[in-house]
């Protein structure tokens, strides 16, 4: 492996690559990853895309808006959309197809090895019964689907799962999950990604199809390409952050007294190493690999950074949840709370990184910039119309 220019590529890289979940923020930056290699080696017109047309834009028009991007990274801005777009076919379809199969191998050559990279998901973190059920399509079903897609091939299938999901543990948390049985879970998402991961383990065995298991923590902004911080949706600790913004813009006043345990901890990683891992790891012989940050970050001092950032000081942490709530407390006990407090409240694990340390050591591992990250989204508003 090499690293320049803050993108890296693989000195040698062999066969065809079918990459799901493009339009989505981490596989968007997998397919520039891959794109950067295609345009500056001889493997040439060997990746294949799967996505959908949405919101009255067909597959193709979504493909070309990903060329064309204002957020495009630099490293790709010399090229023109037609030179990008020729190095890529796209599969018009839906983890769900019932054809998918027929689909896959009507587009993408037998003869050659074929990886995928599994981006597509759902990343609906609430505990309703329409949560579990858009996880269950999506994330078991579509990846079980694609599974089946993919198995006349020569394949290997790289699931990009999460770091939560081997549930609430204690302690630093290692690659290898198997250690951890009897797990809880902080929603359905997280037990749907631990089940799938069993699922790919027990079922490639069985029919000899390679496997491996890529677990990101919470991915924020690029902090490594150009234009730095983009990021092309506003959930998770954007989402809180959002709350915020929202309550600040409609001119409330109130104080709000917010329940985070004062040593939680979360792990957070820049999409573009997250992507970066994916091109280093994807040809290895290894079965799963957290992609995580060297340090947690503490859950206070991160909030406070993210309202800070809003000159949002109207506020305090408390140990626990409050009670004789004022309005805008209501609202974010209701509403906000619902998803985030398990992540601020039943988490402050550190992770093992040798084995990400040792396979990532020449890609410099960025600061998690807070301030820049939250201006990002203050600037657009916190409208993913103005970033997706
Ligand atoms: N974001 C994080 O912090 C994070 C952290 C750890 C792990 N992950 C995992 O990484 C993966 C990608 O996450 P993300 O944040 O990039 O998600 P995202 O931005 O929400 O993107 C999801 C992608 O999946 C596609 N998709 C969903 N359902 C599909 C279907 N039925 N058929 C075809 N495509 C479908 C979406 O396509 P459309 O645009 O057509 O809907 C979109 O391209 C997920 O599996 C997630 O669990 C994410």
């Amino acid at each position: 492996m090499t690293s320049t220019g803050g993108s890296m590529k693989p000195s040698e890289l062999q066969g065809n690559i079918l990459i799901t979940g493009v339009t989505g923020f981490i596989g968007r930056h997998v397919l520039y990853e891959f794109l950067n290699v295609a345009m500056e080696t001889s493997w040439r017109n060997k990746i294949y895309i799967l996505l959908r047309g949405k919101k009255g834009l067909s597959a193709a028009a979504r493909v070309e808006h990903l060329l064309t991007h204002e957020y495009l990274p630099d490293y790709l801005k010399k090229y023109d959309y037609q030179e990008l777009a020729d190095n890529i076919t796209a599969i018009d379809g839906n983890l769900e197809d019932s054809d998918l199969g027929l689909q896959v191998c009507s587009l993408i050559p037998r003869e050659e090895q074929l990886y995928v990279i599994h981006n597509a998901g759902s990343v609906n973190l609430f505990n309703t019964a329409a949560a579990e059920q858009e996880v269950h399509h999506t994330n078991w079903l579509g990846t079980i689907n694609l599974i089946h897609a993919i198995e006349l091939f020569n394949s290997k299938l790289v699931f990009m799962s999460t770091a939560f999901s081997c549930g609430i543990v204690d302690g630093v948390i290692g690659d290898n999950f198997s250690f951890y049985q009897d797990n809880s879970f902080r929603n359905h998402y997280e037990k749907c990604k631990n089940l799938t991961e069993k699922f790919i383990q027990s079922y490639c065995t069985e029919k000899n199809i390679k496997y491996q298991i890529l677990r990101p923590s919470v991915v924020c902004g690029r902090l490594i390409d150009a234009p730095l911080y983009y990021i092309s949706k506003f959930d998770v600790f954007y989402g809180w952050t959002k709350f915020f913004w929202n309550l600040q813009n409609q001119g409330s006043t109130e104080s709000v007294r917010i329940h985070i345990s004062r040593n939680s901890k979360v792990n957070i990683v820049p999409v573009d190493f997250v992507a970066k891992s994916v091109l280093a790891f994807f040809q290895q012989d290894i079965p799963y690999v957290n992609i995580v940050y060297p340090e947690s970050i503490n859950n206070r001092y991160l909030h406070a950074s993210l309202l800070d950032a809003l000159h949002f000081n109207r506020y305090e942490f408390i140990d626990e949840a409050p009670t004789n709530l004022n309005k805008s407390e209501k609202l974010y006990y209701r509403s906000i709370n619902k998803v985030y407090t398990p992540y601020l409240n039943q988490c402050s694990n550190e992770y093992d990184t040798q084995l990400i340390g040792s396979i990532m050591g020449s890609t410099v591992m960025p600061k998690i910039d807070l301030h820049s990250l939250a201006d990002f989204s203050i600037c657009n508003h916190f409208d993913e119309e103005m970033v997706y």
